[in-house]
């Protein structure tokens, strides 16, 4: 079944418990956590205090999206603070290869993202190595943002090789999720599902019914 990973980004942070108590009358597992160093990115989010203070009365999946330079050298700190699985974006590691073994050996799930513009034939010999690939369907940065269509294309491309290889790489999308495009992500082929600003700050629905009108779009 497709999951849904909801982008705390967008949660009301002077009260972010209460926004995760809702989400805990719901079927989530995932929560996704958008760490940002004002250098990969033209913006800050916010860092381990922030994670290590949810994690003590949250059990969901820590889905940790690292939008910074040279993700390695905070692997450790990340782990300590509660993440389950990182995500790493292609462009941000000169050296690849060795942030995703830092990654695995410290036991957690590694994830690999990549910008729109950045060529998708960079990830694909890296599928096999990895638990996560993130397609990222904005520029990363901002919440709030319009999905770029040709990411459909991507996730198809993603789905078909990982099927065809046999690989249990699982294919999340970041970026520009509404309810109104979230069938068209599952039917290309996606397994996690990022939304922010549509789930926290839905102009009508509260968050439980917003993602209860998700999992009703899954289960159709
Ligand atoms: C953007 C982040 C996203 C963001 C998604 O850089 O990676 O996770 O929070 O927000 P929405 O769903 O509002 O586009
Ligand atoms: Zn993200």
């Amino acid at each position: 079944m497709v999951e849904i990973s909801p982008s705390v980004l967008s949660a009301n942070f002077s009260n972010l418990q209460n926004d995760l108590d809702q989400l805990k009358k719901t079927k989530v597992k995932y929560l996704h956590l958008d760490i940002m160093d004002g250098k990969f990115v033209p913006n800050i989010s916010f860092g381990f205090p922030i994670i290590k203070s949810i994690r003590e009365d949250n059990d969901f999946i820590f889905d940790t999206h690292l939008m910074i330079d040279e993700p390695i050298r905070y692997i450790d700190q990340f782990k300590k603070s509660g993440a389950d699985l990182i995500t790493v974006h292609y462009e941000a590691c000169s050296n690849l290869d060795e942030t995703i073994e830092k990654i695995k050996n410290s036991g957690l799930k590694v994830g690999l993202s990549f910008k729109p513009k950045t060529d998708i034939e960079k990830i694909i010999p890296y599928l096999e190595k990895i638990d996560l690939c993130l397609v990222m369907s904005v520029e990363p940065g901002f919440g709030g943002q319009s999905f770029i269509e040709d990411s459909i294309g991507k996730i198809q491309k993603l789905r078909s090789y990982i099927d065809d290889n046999n690989l249990s790489c699982l294919i999340e999308v970041d970026g520009g999720i509404k309810d109104h495009n979230l069938k068209k992500v599952i039917d290309a082929g996606v397994d996690v599902v990022v939304s922010g600003s549509d789930i926290f700050s839905h102009k009508e629905n509260s968050i439980i019914d917003q993602v209860n009108k998700y999992y009703e779009i899954i289960n159709e």
